[in-house]
């Protein structure tokens, strides 16, 4: 069974089969025969290298070993809450901090959670944290976080009386955006973040992290020009501050967008 799998594998891979040697199997090939034998693989992000009907093929027929409990000669009193939608604060930034569903665990310090008021008007949301970010455990440090901070400042918020964090909670060592499934792991944590802060208003900065919160593909410069609503909260989407550091002459829209933001808040 397996045989005629591998052979209907290689054949719909991009390797030429005499590349292979007879012995060694195509990074995709053997990345999926670990997932098969209930190793876990970080291309759980990448389900389409392999063709569905293989999928189930093969899961149909090989039994998944069930994963093994550590030992522990004194279990904890209280149960590790698991399901982020149920979870207190506490909980919440314990089961971000463990979180090993994407490959970013591996290189990150730590999961940065976000910062400030937990019963914050305002609930401020970037893209992901940074190096920068990622030593420093606080996101929207450096130059961007300073401008971010000034902006804050300029309609009367102290950076400390808003909360700050990001669609992705995880920096990614390349320096490249966000990926679809690290934004769909992150959601769950940002979902039960909003819940729990219960901001007035939401203010989404850049395209990654308006275009999460609102399912759209519209650009920035469009998301920008009309409120939105995040299940009932008002949303402001606008420019990115590293964005605003690259490009001062939109600033001034920026600003049209923070006094939305103060209106909403006042109202
Ligand atoms: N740092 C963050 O924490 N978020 C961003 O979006 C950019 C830099």
């Amino acid at each position: 069974m397996i045989g005629r799998i591998h052979k209907r594998v290689m054949s719909s891979l991009s390797v030429p089969q005499d590349k292979t040697d007879g012995c060694e199997l195509p990074e995709e090939l053997r990345r999926y025969y670990l997932d098969t034998m209930g190793i876990q693989v970080w291309d759980e992000l990448y389900p389409e290298a392999m063709p569905m009907d293989v999928q189930q093929e093969v899961s149909a027929v090989v039994e998944i070993p069930a994963q093994q409990e550590a030992p522990q000669d004194n279990p904890p009193a209280i149960e590790a809450q698991t399901d982020a939608s149920t979870c207190n604060w506490q909980e919440l930034e314990s089961l971000v901090q463990q979180c090993t569903k994407c490959k970013l665990q591996v290189t990150r310090s730590q999961a940065i959670f976000g910062s400030g008021n937990q019963n914050a008007r305002l609930l401020v949301v970037g893209e992901a944290p940074k190096q920068d970010e990622d030593a420093q455990a606080e996101a929207f440090v450096g130059e961007a976080g300073d401008l971010l901070t000034a902006m804050l400042k300029a309609i009367d918020l102290p950076r400390e009386e808003v909360y700050i964090t990001n669609i992705v909670k995880c920096y990614s060592p390349d320096k490249r955006d966000p990926l679809t499934a690290e934004i769909e792991i992150c959601n769950t944590y940002l979902r039960r973040q909003i819940e729990l802060i219960q901001p007035k208003v939401i203010y989404a900065v850049g395209a990654m992290a308006s275009q999460a919160l609102l399912a759209s593909e519209e650009s920035i410069s469009l998301l920008r020009e009309r409120q939105h609503n995040f299940e009932g909260i008002p949303l402001i989407a606008s420019f990115h501050p590293a964005y605003l550091l690259r490009k001062p002459s939109e600033k001034r829209k920026a600003w049209q967008d923070l006094l939305q933001v103060k209106k909403l808040l006042t109202e």
